[in-house]
């Protein structure tokens, strides 16, 4: 027979389960439009005056033309997200439109704060996903196509034809966020120490400075 206090660490247990393994919080009123400009810290953006809102805040074309994909994965990830759409504050959903070059490569990286779905609108491309027990689940995809990536996993889309790709991604979060893992360990400000990358993946210092220049930013 459970004891009342444990029943409460039980209910608070459940609590936090509920809490930490939903997306982004649920919205408390109709709307709050962002106020980007705000000097206030809050988690996600205070929200603007009613009165200056407008249907402006909720529309975006930013996403309707294909991303320039002439860089060094050969793809792009153009957002539609609160930061281009002020009235997604709250609402806990967003859109981002990838554009891969014949070949081009969305690399390994996470999203910590959104399951994604993708709809692929041209092309065919190769895409997995990694569980936290090191098992790949990969496809192939081709126009019309949709495949999900569960929210935090790394994962990965690769351009296998000969014709651009697109696809539309959607995410459960205003603002989903990117861990890139070849930008993020090898690529931050300050660098991750050598040693500690040339430990983590079992090889030589000289091999990770080597990796590290290919990340550093263009000067
Ligand atoms: C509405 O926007 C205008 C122009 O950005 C600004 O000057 C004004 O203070 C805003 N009004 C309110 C009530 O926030
Ligand atoms: C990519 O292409 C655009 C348009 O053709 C051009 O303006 C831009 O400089 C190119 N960027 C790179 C990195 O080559």
């Amino acid at each position: 027979m459970a004891s009342p206090t444990s029943f409460l660490s039980l209910l608070s247990l459940i609590a936090f389960f509920l809490i930490t393994v939903s997306a982004d919080p649920d919205m408390l009123q109709d709307l709050c439009v962002a106020d980007l400009s705000s000097g206030i810290k809050v988690n996600g953006f205070p929200c603007k005056d009613a009165a200056n809102v407008s249907s402006l805040d909720f529309f975006s074309q930013g996403i309707a033309n294909p991303g320039l994909t002439n860089n060094t994965f050969g793809a792009l990830v153009t957002g539609a997200n609160v930061m281009t759409i002020p009235g997604l504050n709250t609402l806990g959903v967003s859109l981002a439109r990838i554009d891969y070059a014949p070949g081009g490569l969305n690399p390994p990286h996470t999203h910590p704060r959104a399951t994604e779905v993708v709809y692929v609108l041209e092309g065919t491309l190769d895409v997995g996903f990694l569980t936290t027990a090191n098992r790949l689940i990969s496809q192939s995809l081709k126009k019309g196509d949709v495949f999900a990536f569960p929210r935090g996993l790394v994962h990965f889309q690769k351009n296998n034809g000969r014709v651009p790709a697109a696809v539309i991604a959607a995410f459960n979060s205003q603002l989903p966020g990117t861990q890139s893992l070849g930008a993020t360990l090898f690529g931050s400000t300050p660098p991750v120490p050598d040693e500690i990358l040339s430990q983590a993946f079992q090889t030589t210092p000289r091999i990770v400075r080597n990796i590290k220049s290919r990340f550093q930013p263009k000067k």
